[in-house]
């Protein structure tokens, strides 16, 4: 399908491959945690949700990133409040999605990885039935011992913190996994932790020309962030009008994250 991508900037990059400003980029895990990318699509006016879901923020052309974003993880993050919101699944790759993941040695599927806290999740839905696509479940010490258990039966549970899950023990428990690149799929909760602990290397950002949505935005509104700058890397436009935008850490780029 047709979706008009146009690389902006830098000017002509990614020539008729435009999306190759994705897939190509260099994203070098540090030593002690893998990459970690977020992608969020928000409207005009910083909203991130309409009645409390993505709905239509999102479009054909930014499914189609938010798809190259997955097919590249080695895993996808994301927090509770996403989960029981979007009723998630695992995720699916195609075909064609399958062997350039075989070739960078990675698994056919990535897994979801959940952080909760409280453990509130429908074990019964669609994310926890399949055997062979067991999410992870990060959690943290302090839980009820049933609860525990009873995820335990359809998830492999990581422990990473006593009350709250710690970004750097939650990324590390990943990296000794293997994984060397995280797409964090948010939501606001998630992505504050990773930002608070300077831990977000990679920002795609999908400008949606609506506003009008929840007053929710990005972050959450505790705790306030330290003031970051990001670089922006790529700029692409495509489908109705959405600007897809890349920025990276300036800390990640010199290898000092
Ligand atoms: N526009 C977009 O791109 C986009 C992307 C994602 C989400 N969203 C929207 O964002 C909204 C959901 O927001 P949200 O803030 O609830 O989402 P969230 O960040 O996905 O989930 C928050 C939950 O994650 C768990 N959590 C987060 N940090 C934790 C930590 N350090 N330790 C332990 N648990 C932690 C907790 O789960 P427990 O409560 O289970 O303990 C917490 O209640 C929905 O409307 C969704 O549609 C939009």
């Amino acid at each position: 399908m047709d979706h008009r991508f146009v690389g902006l900037l830098p000017p002509g990059a990614g020539g008729d491959d435009v999306l190759s400003l994705y897939r190509d980029a260099a994203r070098p895990a540090p030593p002690d945690r893998p990459w970690v990318l977020a992608n969020f699509v928000a409207g005009l006016d910083g909203s991130i949700a309409l009645d409390g879901r993505v709905g239509s923020l999102t479009s054909a052309a930014d499914q189609v990133v938010f798809t190259l974003l997955r097919e590249l993880a080695d895993v996808v993050l994301v927090g509770a409040g996403t989960v029981r919101a979007e009723r998630y699944g695992p995720v699916s790759i195609d075909d064609a999605a399958r062997e350039p993941r075989a070739e960078r040695g990675q698994e056919p599927v990535p897994p979801v990885a959940v952080v909760t806290r409280s453990l509130q999740l429908d074990l019964s839905g669609q994310l926890f039935r399949d055997p062979d696509r067991r999410p992870i479940i990060i959690t943290v010490e302090r839980t009820d011992d049933a609860a525990r258990r009873r995820v335990g039966e359809v998830a492999d549970v990581l422990v990473a913190g006593e009350t709250v899950v710690e970004p750097a023990r939650a990324l590390a428990a990943l990296a000794d996994r293997g994984m060397r690149l995280v797409t964090c799929e948010g939501g606001p909760s998630l992505i504050t932790m990773l930002l608070g602990a300077g831990m977000l290397d990679e920002l795609c950002l999908t400008l949606t020309p609506l506003v009008g949505g929840d007053p929710v935005r990005l972050v959450s509104d505790a705790p306030r962030l330290p003031l970051t700058r990001f670089d922006l890397a790529s700029v692409v436009s495509g489908g109705r009008d959405e600007l897809f935008l890349r920025y990276v850490s300036p800390r990640a780029e010199d290898g000092g994250a």
